[in-house]
């Protein structure tokens, strides 16, 4: 079994897992989505997740009708039927099923999908090395705060990284780094680290809340600041966080090397202290 689906609350094979042709996450993007990690068995901030998606329903006017409970409990039911120790736990919620007119249409009741992969973890030598990224604009819209299934700009970029021979797109807005197509963004220079501040021009990430709690119990000197891409490519180290991504050293961007070319100090130290905390913590 590749995939264990739960749609609407009820348990669903792989080709039985169908929505209508008018439901409003296909015909709009209007809908909303979580991924979120299992380590061992244990989720990883499952609670800080929930949260995220329930700002994001009231900050699009979606009202959950099935209940978060409903979906919290569905969501454990389905990891433990599962059997993966290592797992994905892919959440959607749309506005559901309607005749498409881009008014909110009334009585209708949200889509909700749950969808629980194994995880086979990355090759470990992009941990050890690094990886490479490039810089794209950040062509999206400003509200990149709420985790929206509208990621056509996320996909051209990872598109774009991808025929690069790299491993992430960066975004700039303007001089501005944001984060990046499915990661946000680090940068340490001189013992400083930086990253973009949580406002609408990132999605507020878990595992970005997670390395901020880590920097500061290791009394690292952190600046949730903006910073230009001309200062990116003067980094000693750049990393990124993200629930698939975990800390990820970046070595080389757009053909530059970062610092000297290989994971720096800081960085190793937070994917040391990040290690440690998906094999302890379930919440
Ligand atoms: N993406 N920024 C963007 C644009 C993202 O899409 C993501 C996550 C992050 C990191 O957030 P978190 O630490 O909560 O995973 C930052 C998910 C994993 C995805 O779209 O698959």
């Amino acid at each position: 079994m590749d995939a264990l689906i739960y749609l609407n609350g009820e348990k669903v094979d792989y080709e039985n897992a169908k929505v209508s042709v008018e439901d409003r996450g296909f015909l709009f993007g209007d809908g909303i989505y979580e991924v979120i990690r299992v380590y061992n068995g244990r989720f990883f901030y499952l609670n800080r997740h929930i949260e995220r998606l329930k700002k994001g329903a009231e900050q699009i006017y979606l009202d959950l009708d099935f209940g978060v409970e409903n979906l919290v409990e569905t969501i454990k039911k389905a990891v433990k039927e599962s059997g993966f120790k290592d797992a994905s736990v892919y959440v959607q919620v749309t506005r559901g099923a309607a005749p498409r007119q881009h008014a909110f249409p009334s009585n209708t009741k949200c889509t909700w999908l749950v969808i629980v992969r194994e995880v086979k973890p990355q090759p470990q030598e992009y941990y050890e090395n690094g990886v490479m990224a490039i810089t794209v604009p950040d062509e999206r819209w400003t509200r990149c705060n709420i985790k929206t299934v509208q990621l056509l700009a996320n996909c051209i970029a990872k598109e774009k990284a991808k025929r690069a021979g790299a491993y992430e797109a960066i975004f700039h807005r303007g001089d501005i780094i944001t984060e990046a197509s499915s990661s946000n963004v680090f940068m340490v220079k001189d013992g400083k680290i930086f990253t973009h501040p949580a406002n609408n021009l990132i999605l507020h990430g878990i595992t970005r809340y997670a390395v901020l709690e880590i920097i500061k119990n290791n009394n690292f000197e952190l600046y949730e600041e903006t910073f230009s891409k001309e200062k990116l490519f003067e980094a000693d180290e750049v990393f990124l966080t993200g629930t698939m991504t975990e800390v990820m050293p970046i070595v080389k961007i757009d053909g530059k090397i970062i610092g000297d070319g290989v994971p720096g100090k800081i960085t190793m130290k937070i994917m040391e202290d990040f290690r440690r905390l998906t094999e302890t913590i379930d919440c």
